[in-house]
């Protein structure tokens, strides 16, 4: 079983991916996706979003990154694939996902999801101009108002070369929203022969298991599960879900990454946004939380995380 952790936009950074990968249990990370509009884009804009690109690709821990673009220009998107790799990125993976309007409207991420033809123009561009030695993979929702066209587009997105197809097991429609419809992904997963991995709705080592089991991919991706549970991989593995004392240890470690990384300033409301996903897991960052709700600084945040 390989276990990816998810792509998420203003969640999972290169400090959330050194976190999880030390703790372990995944085997690859892709990073929160570059939009590719309409030009190439200096090696800058890769490094803020991927730093591990100065270190072959890797976290600290060792496991290797993949740098996700969205877009929907074959020949930048090609371009830019190109440049990933050539900096380093241990293949590339094209989002034909993401829900976001601003997103949408230049016609990237889910909205493609209605035109088969252009899922197919663009995985071909990317996929002839990188190096055959690097993957370039896809991650796709099941539709976007409806699932019609998930078998069609899942063979087009195989037809034009895509090396792997993670699938999220929804519609764009159906947002977030559980359940996550993991026997469609089954049907994809009998339909194409590249390998597929199965995403959406695992929070827990029975849900990896019932996933597996009703998609028929033994491959998964997990996303707000992660956060949710700090050791989610492992615990998938077999091992106990980490206490609540072993996560004010990460929340407060978290902290020191994140005001004396880059990101210091949007600390209060990164650590908000996490402990917002804790609180599935754990009634004690309920009570956290409610503590930190309307404080402001690092400095006012951080002895509510260490107090006993
Ligand atoms: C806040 C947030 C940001 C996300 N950003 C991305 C992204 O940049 N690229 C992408 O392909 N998917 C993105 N996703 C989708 C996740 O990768 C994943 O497919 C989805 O959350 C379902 O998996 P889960 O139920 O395990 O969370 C994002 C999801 C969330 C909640």
């Amino acid at each position: 079983m390989h276990i990816t952790l998810a792509p998420m936009e203003g969640v999972v950074d290169h400090l959330m991916r050194d976190m999880l990968t030390r703790i372990g249990g995944y085997d690859l990370c892709v990073t929160e996706f570059v939009r590719i509009v309409d030009q190439l884009l200096p090696p800058k804009v890769f490094y803020r979003l991927c730093p591990e690109l100065k270190q072959q690709g890797l976290t600290s821990a060792g496991t290797p990154v993949r740098v996700q673009l969205l877009g929907q220009d074959p020949g930048y998107l090609a371009e830019n694939a190109v440049r990933a790799v050539s900096l380093g990125s241990h293949g590339v993976d094209l989002n034909f996902g993401c829900p976001a309007k601003t997103v949408n409207k230049s016609k990237g991420g889910a909205v493609l999801l209605k035109e088969t033809r252009s899922l197919y123009a663009i995985v071909s561009a990317v996929r002839s101009a990188v190096d055959k030695q690097h993957m370039v993979t896809a991650k796709m929702r099941l539709g976007f108002e409806d699932k019609a066209l998930a078998i069609d587009n899942a063979l087009a997105l195989e037809a034009a070369g895509a090396d792997l197809i993670t699938v999220h097991a929804r519609t764009k429609a159906e947002g977030y929203k559980p359940p996550a419809y993991w026997d469609w992904i089954a049907r994809i997963r009998e339909q194409v022969s590249v390998p597929v991995v199965a995403n959406g709705e695992i929070w827990s080592r029975a849900d990896a298991l019932a996933c597996q089991q009703q998609s028929l991919c033994e491959d998964i991706m997990l996303g707000r599960g992660a956060l949710a549970l700090p050791n989610l991989a492992q615990v998938i593995r077999g091992a106990s879900p980490m206490g609540w004392d072993e996560v004010k240890v990460l929340l407060v470690n978290y902290s020191g990454y994140e005001i004396y990384g880059d990101k210091g300033r949007y600390y209060p409301n990164r650590i908000k946004q996490w402990l917002g996903y804790l609180k599935r897991q754990y009634s004690e960052a309920h009570q956290l939380f409610e503590q930190i709700r309307t404080l402001k600084t690092a400095g006012e945040i951080l002895p509510c995380l260490t107090q006993r």
